[in-house]
């Protein structure tokens, strides 16, 4: 009822209901549907079945996690197939698109581009990571739901995770200062304009919530 309140005021159409509902199920953990293909391509490079790995412990999101892990292998593979935390996503697989962006040690980078090995003294942090445990959203996250960003929802999470590192350092951008911040990270339904009024509407709630003095 209160949904059909809201569409009125927005002058929305019950699709877009829909559409809302669907963006809040996959924003917590970013379970949008992933490429099988991929899936077939990737198992050849990255040994699957294979069981010449080590077993070495990860800090995920604030947890140790255990995980046997090949030498070649990336930690975006690391965090998806062997953790099963598939909110990162994997697109380009080349360090291109920015999809699989994740923090290390509070700093954005391309987890298909990272061999886990290299991590193992570093705080990673997902997607999965950000909402607090009672379920509240990152202000980031809720900026998203504010603002109707994202079509298919694809690239979120790296959006997401990519702009949670740069607020860290620049609490307070321009949109144009954003819009450079997040220029790693492409998306294929090109709504540009809409992801970022999403994330300048984040970075408000960022501030609102951390009591930033704007002076
Ligand atoms: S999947 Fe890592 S940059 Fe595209
Ligand atoms: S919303 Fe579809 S790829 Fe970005």
């Amino acid at each position: 009822m209160a949904d059909r309140q809201e569409l009125r005021l927005l002058g929305d159409t019950p699709k877009a209901v829909s559409r809302r509902k669907f963006i809040q199920g996959v924003i917590a953990g970013g379970a949008a549907v992933s490429s099988a293909a991929y899936l077939f391509r990737s198992s050849a490079v990255h040994g699957a079945g294979d069981t010449g790995g080590r077993l070495i412990t990860l800090n995920v999101n604030g947890q140790r996690r255990r995980a046997d892990v090949m030498k070649q292998e990336t930690l975006a593979w690391t965090l998806r197939y062997k953790l099963g935390l598939t909110g990162t996503k994997l697109g380009c697989d080349r360090g291109e698109c920015g999809a699989c962006t994740v923090l290390l040690d509070d700093v954005p980078h391309y987890s298909c581009s990272v061999l886990t090995h290299t991590v193992r003294d570093q705080k990673v942090l997902t997607i999965e990571g950000l909402a607090n445990p009672d379920g509240t959203l990152h202000p980031i996250q809720q900026g998203i739901i504010d603002e109707q960003g994202f079509q298919c929802a694809f690239c979120m999470s790296g959006f997401i995770m990519a702009s949670v590192g740069f607020l860290k350092t620049n609490p307070n951008p321009t949109r144009s200062e954003l819009a450079h911040g997040i220029s790693g990270n492409l998306c294929r339904c090109q709504d540009y304009d809409k992801i970022l009024t999403s994330l300048m509407r984040g970075a408000a709630n960022m501030r609102e919530v951390n009591h930033v003095d704007l002076g």
